[in-house]
């Protein structure tokens, strides 16, 4: 069974109370557990982390390399700036292993500086503005990548 890493970077733990209009109503821990499921029903595992810390993210796409899971991540404010992030995304495509970008809602939409991604570039492919759907939306489109039948 192929693992994946879903991956969430800073103020996503506030989800739930931080600008619903913008992000939904839905905890972290909620989509943490949807996430799983959906997982499960795609024939994956997935372990749902969170971090406010640019380091402890880069040492888990570190993981994601040595381990050879696939990983599903949404950035948050480092997709905007972080070429650290985006160096360490970069060397899933070494392996190769797969890397989804995902975003609650569609930055492209919003204030200039979020129309920028540094992760994009280095990304399988990115999934935007569909909320918690985003992340069953990267979840299936790495089980089909997978799947020799896709
Ligand atoms: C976000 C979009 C980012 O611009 C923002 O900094 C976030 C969340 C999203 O999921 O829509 O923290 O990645």
């Amino acid at each position: 069974m192929a693992h994946v890493l879903v991956l969430n970077g800073p103020n996503l733990g506030r989800l739930g109370t931080r600008e619903p209009e913008i992000y939904g109503s839905f905890t972290l821990d909620d989509i943490a557990r949807r996430c799983r499921g959906w997982a499960s029903e795609s024939g994956l595992s997935a372990d749902v982390r969170q971090t406010d810390d640019e380091a402890t993210l880069i040492g888990w796409l570190h993981e994601a390399v040595d381990s050879g899971a696939h990983v599903v991540l949404n950035p948050a404010a480092f997709t905007h700036y972080s070429y650290a992030v985006r160096d360490a995304c970069a060397l899933l495509r070494e392996v190769p292993l797969l890397l989804v970008e995902v975003h609650l809602s569609n930055p492209a939409a919003r204030e200039q500086f979020r129309h920028t991604s540094v992760v994009s570039g280095v990304a399988t492919g990115t999934i935007a503005g569909f909320g918690a759907d985003s992340y069953r939306l990267a979840l299936s489109a790495i089980a089909r990548r997978l799947s020799p039948v896709h």
